[in-house]
Parts: C-alpha cells; structure tokens; sequence
C-alpha cells in the first residue's frame, strides 16, 4: 500500500516506518526539516519536507496513498491549555481537509489515553477534543484511533513541570 507517516523520524514513526518498508509497503514521510531528507530516503521512504500547518502542502503529499498516519507534535508547555487546544485541532483541520480532497478512505490516528473522557483528564482533554473533530468526517472514512498511555521515553520532558509543581 502507499502510505504517509507524519511524524518525521520521530519516537513513532521512525520504526514504524521501518517496519512497514520491510512488509513492502511505499511509505512518504513527513518532515519539518530538510536535513532529514537524506536519512529519510536512506531508509527506503520517499521525503516530503514541509509543515503540517500548511493544508495545501498536506493535500499535496496525501494524492494517490491509500493510509494516512497523522499525529501533532507535542506543542510548547508553557501555552495555555486553549493554546494548545487550538494548535491540535488546527493541525486536524488541516489533514481532514486533505482526506476529503484527496478520497483516502482510510486514516489512523495517533490520540492518546484520556480521549475517551470529555472533561476530569486534565490537559488530555485536547485529545477528547480531537477525536471529535475527526468523527465529523463522512462515514465512509475509516479512522482508527491510538490511544497510547504515557511513553517513558518522553518522561524527562516532564521533569521541569514536576519541579514546577514540587
Ligand atoms: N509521550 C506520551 O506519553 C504520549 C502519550 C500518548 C500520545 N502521545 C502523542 O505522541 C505524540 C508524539 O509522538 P512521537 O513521540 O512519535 O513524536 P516526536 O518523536 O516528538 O516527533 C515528532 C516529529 O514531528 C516533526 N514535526 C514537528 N513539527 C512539525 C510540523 N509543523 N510539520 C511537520 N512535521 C513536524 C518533527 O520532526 P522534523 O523536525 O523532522 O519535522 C518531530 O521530531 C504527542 O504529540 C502526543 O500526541 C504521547
């Protein structure tokens, strides 16, 4: 299948990406940064540098793929929750506009533990948020939502907030 990653060669996508080229699989890969092109193709994925704020961009790369993989990055911590709030559903916006133009029928989502709980999750509720933007799309796509609980690799990003709060 033709698949893209969003993600670059991050925490996820990295060795997903890598296990998917060795099932067979054309996988693109999306990056922010064009010092990653190289070690993007050396992999065996086909880059595409530009931003996942850019909805023009996204509809670009989504032509002719059958699986769309879309996270968002971890935004800056030091912004307000509606902040953040307001950059996820952004993001979503952008690749729910690219799905209904391109006619991927087929998306998956990396959400997270907590998006099942409108309210009483704390700052997960930007996930509940996102989940339900993406289920006002037609019935016909086909979302498969991750809810992963908390990586222990990105636990040290962590450590300035838990020092904030004692
Ligand atoms: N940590 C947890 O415990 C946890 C739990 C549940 C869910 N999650 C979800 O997991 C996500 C993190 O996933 P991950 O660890 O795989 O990510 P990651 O390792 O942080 O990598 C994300 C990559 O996305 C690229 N990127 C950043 N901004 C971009 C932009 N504007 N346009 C295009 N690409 C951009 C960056 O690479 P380039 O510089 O190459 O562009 C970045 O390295 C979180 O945002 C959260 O939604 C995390």
């Amino acid at each position: 299948m033709k698949i893209v990653l969003t993600g670059s060669l991050g925490h996820i996508t990295r060795p997903l990406a890598i296990n998917l080229i060795k099932e067979g699989h054309q996988i693109t890969i999306i990056s922010s940064n064009s010092e990653r092109q190289k070690e993007i193709e050396a992999l065996g994925a086909v880059a595409a540098i530009g931003d996942m704020h850019d909805a023009t961009f996204l509809t670009h790369t989504f032509k002719g793929v059958d699986v769309v993989y879309c996270m968002v990055p971890y935004p800056d911590i030091k912004k307000s929750f509606q902040e953040i709030v307001g950059e996820y559903t952004s993001v979503a916006e952008n690749y729910k506009a690219a799905v209904l133009q391109t006619g991927i029928s087929k998306m998956v989502i990396l959400s997270s533990v907590g998006a099942h709980m409108p309210s009483g999750n704390g700052l997960l509720q930007y996930a509940y948020a996102i989940e339900q933007a993406y289920n006002q799309l037609p019935e016909h796509i086909s979302i498969k939502f991750m809810r992963p609980v908390s990586f222990y690799y990105n636990l040290l990003s962590f450590i300035p907030v838990i020092k904030s709060q004692g």
